[in-house]
């Protein structure tokens, strides 16, 4: 799969893409992931990307120009592959988007600072607007990095154990969370672990991890229901 970025901090990306799942899927060829600097496209000797926007208000608006043209010059590099701009404003990234993200041959990422993006941005190349949830972040880099983590680790190969991405909590029809999870020792601070997960008796282990996923998920709900 290949994964452009476009930003105005290409450096954010360093140590996240080089880093051990991303990086080593990377190493193999399964990933091909590009960043690019918006600023490469900006024009004049201040190569300016910013400015204030019309009809006033706070803050500085990405002028249109270097967002369109990094994507363009991008998207001319093979095929155009599915736009995503991440915005507050978006779509909530579910599971469920992540996992038709990962079904792309190609995402292209347009990640957005200051107030945001000129709306002629959208008006000409009509992306996909992706939001991470229901705060404000100071960029769409953080965002991107989100996305490029979530789709990623359900690309063939990229995880070690094939099976793993779709035990994970919420994958599946029933969207259940994972219950709890104990590994050595098995006394830690006073406190021991189930007994039935040292039992050996693996019909009784499933039994009960269903169970208990159910009941986190039961949990889990209420709490989103809550809010
Ligand atoms: Cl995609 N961008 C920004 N700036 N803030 C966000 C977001 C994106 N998603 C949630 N908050």
């Amino acid at each position: 799969m290949r994964i452009d970025i476009l930003t105005l901090f290409p450096e954010m990306f360093k140590s996240f893409l080089e880093g051990s799942l991303i990086g080593s899927a990377r190493n193999k060829g399964i990933l091909d992931i590009r960043v690019t600097n918006i600023r490469d496209f900006a024009r004049g000797v201040h190569r300016q990307v910013d400015d204030r926007p019309f009809g006033g208000g706070p803050g500085m608006l990405l002028m249109p120009g270097p967002i369109v043209e990094g994507v363009e010059s991008i998207q001319g590099d093979g095929e155009p592959g599915h736009l995503v701009m991440l915005t507050p404003a978006g779509r909530p990234l579910t599971q469920e988007s992540v996992e038709a993200l990962a079904k792309q041959e190609r995402i292209v990422l347009i990640c957005g600072r200051y107030e945001g993006f000129d709306e002629r941005v959208k008006t000409i190349l009509s992306p996909d607007e992706v939001s991470v949830g229901d705060y404000v972040l100071s960029g769409g880099e953080v965002a991107a990095m989100v996305v490029v983590d979530a789709v990623s680790r359900l690309v063939p190969g990229v995880l070690g154990c094939g099976e793993s991405a779709c035990q994970d909590s919420f994958s599946g029809s029933e969207r259940l969370v994972e219950g709890p999870q104990y590994t050595r020792p098995r006394e830690y601070r006073g406190l021991g672990v189930p007994e039935v997960l040292l039992s050996g008796n693996h019909r009784r282990i499933a039994d009960w991890q269903k169970k208990q996923s159910a009941e986190s998920t039961r949990l889990r709900n209420a709490q989103v229901t809550q809010q």
